[in-house]
């Protein structure tokens, strides 16, 4: 599926979008004709709602969306896509209405309501095609649009059909799509090269543990995207229970998303020096499973004591982040799907993120609200460093009693960032119940907010 805009030579109807309290002032231009059609459908401009006008021959000529109030607004990422989902199929063109400051968003927000995960059956997205306005850069917004899709579908799609071996051909894909090389280190090899955690990992499962590297570009900053590829996430011998384990093919979230990000950066040629990092497992059940009670030592010497086998992101994530950090690259980030108290915190609408550069974290929220993408700051909370230091080794996975978690977390990969600018989202990727221009699945976060803020950021 690719999500783009209708071609300016289709034939289309004129849009006008139109806030609840703009209503009777758009009416008083009109011939009565139209006044009364409008007034006797009942449209009010609430948000969401369409009226077709036809033209004196009966074809329809011009439409009315519903844009509501700054109020209503405020509470969905597209206002606009919920127009479009009720419109007919049809081609449309915005003749009035949307704020320029938001057009972009709205315009994304509009091809969104194009996707469909239909690899399973058919599905019936939305058919109104919008035809690109005037002033915005159409290629960006097709750009956004479909990495979005790309993390969408990552996500969406089952373990049974996105292992790791699936998810390593997926990177593969995208590489060769932008002329990236990509290069796998898997199974005992990661042995020979230094990966323990990762091996630990996801050796009870079928399919081998594997870290994937993508490299892309050569001038420029050099940015390393570091993305929790744990394709299924059963939680290991401290198993999950069943409600929990339900939506753990979500688990590889974060490799979704830095792909999806990678997508972006390749597509609209970003001056980087691109790196993308996965460790791509499952943390599965069997007998040569790592235990709790087991002592690791990971790529960067430092020893972990496994004191919960589900805390498994941040374990294979610290050997690709100390992989990260040999690179000495300017600026490394990583997104997972790390913790259930990240959800606890903000919701599963904020992406909640980590860095110790105040004007990064100034740039990117900056950013977010912008990109309809919004991310929240944590902190990086030294006096909680003593939590995750067990004496009996350097590091434990899974402090007691939980408070903090996310942070705690953070605090653990941090350790082995070296000594780049690092950044950390804990996202969870994840929409539970549809919304304008946000299927219900999986779903990206973070990845706008971050390509709208690394030109400050990075300074390109
Ligand atoms: N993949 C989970 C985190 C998760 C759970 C993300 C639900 C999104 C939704 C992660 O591997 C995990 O299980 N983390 C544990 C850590 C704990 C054992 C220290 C958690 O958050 O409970
Ligand atoms: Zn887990
Ligand atoms: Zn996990």
């Amino acid at each position: 599926m690719t999500l783009s805009f209708a071609s300016p030579s289709e034939p289309s109807v004129s849009l006008h979008v139109i806030a609840q309290s703009d209503l009777d002032d758009w009416l008083s231009g009109q011939p009565d004709q139209v006044v009364s059609w409008v007034r006797a459908s009942g449209f009010t401009g609430a948000m969401g709602q369409v009226v077709l006008i036809p033209g004196p021959e009966g074809v329809l000529t011009h439409a009315l969306a519903g844009y509501g109030e700054p109020s209503s607004r405020a509470r969905k990422r597209f206002p606009l896509a919920a127009a479009a989902e009720a419109l007919p199929e049809g081609v449309y063109t915005i003749a009035s209405g949307v704020p320029d400051d938001v057009l972009d968003t709205e315009c994304l927000g509009w091809l969104l309501t194009g996707y469909a995960f239909d690899h399973y059956a058919s599905q019936s997205p939305a058919k109104a095609r919008l035809t690109a306005p005037e002033g915005i850069d159409a290629a960006r917004i097709e750009v956004l649009a479909n990495a979005e899709a790309l993390t969408r579908d990552l996500v969406n799609t089952p373990t049974s059909d996105m292992g790791p071996e699936q998810l390593q051909a997926a990177a593969e894909a995208l590489g060769r799509k932008f002329g990236a090389s990509c290069e796998v280190i898997c199974g005992e090899a990661l042995l020979d090269q230094n990966f323990p955690m990762i091996h630990a990992v996801g050796r009870a499962a079928a399919q081998q543990p594997r870290l994937i590297d993508m490299n892309w570009g050569g001038t420029g900053p050099k940015l390393t995207l570091v993305g929790k590829g744990v394709c299924f996430d059963t939680g290991g011998l401290n198993l999950k229970p069943g409600n929990s384990m339900a939506l753990m093919k979500k688990d590889m979230g974060g490799a979704a998303n830095v792909l999806g990000l990678a997508r972006m950066i390749m597509a609209l040629k970003l001056p980087v020096q691109l790196r993308v990092l996965i460790p791509a497992v499952e943390n599965s059940v069997a007998g040569n499973a790592f235990r709790p009670g087991d002592i690791l030592t990971s790529r960067k010497g430092l020893t972990v004591e496994i004191n919960n086998t589900d805390a498994e992101g941040r374990l294979v994530l610290a050997d690709a982040l100390a992989l990260a950090a040999e690179g000495e690259p300017d600026l490394v980030i990583s997104m997972a799907t790390l913790t259930g108290a990240a959800r606890v915190a903000v919701g599963a609408d904020l992406a909640p993120f980590y860095t110790d550069d105040d004007n990064a974290a100034k740039a990117l929220a900056r950013a977010g609200q912008k990109a309809a993408d919004p991310v929240w700051r944590m902190p990086f909370h030294e006096p909680y460093e003593a939590m995750i230091e067990p004496g009996v080794a350097d590091l434990d996975n899974a402090p007691s009693g939980g408070f903090a978690g996310s942070i705690t977390a953070a605090l653990f990969l941090r350790r082995f960032a070296g000594d780049s600018a690092y950044m950390h989202f804990d996202i969870y990727s994840w929409q539970s119940s549809k919304a304008p221009g946000r299927s219900k699945g999986g779903l990206g976060q973070g990845p706008r907010a971050l390509l709208a803020a690394l030109p400050e950021i990075l300074d390109l």
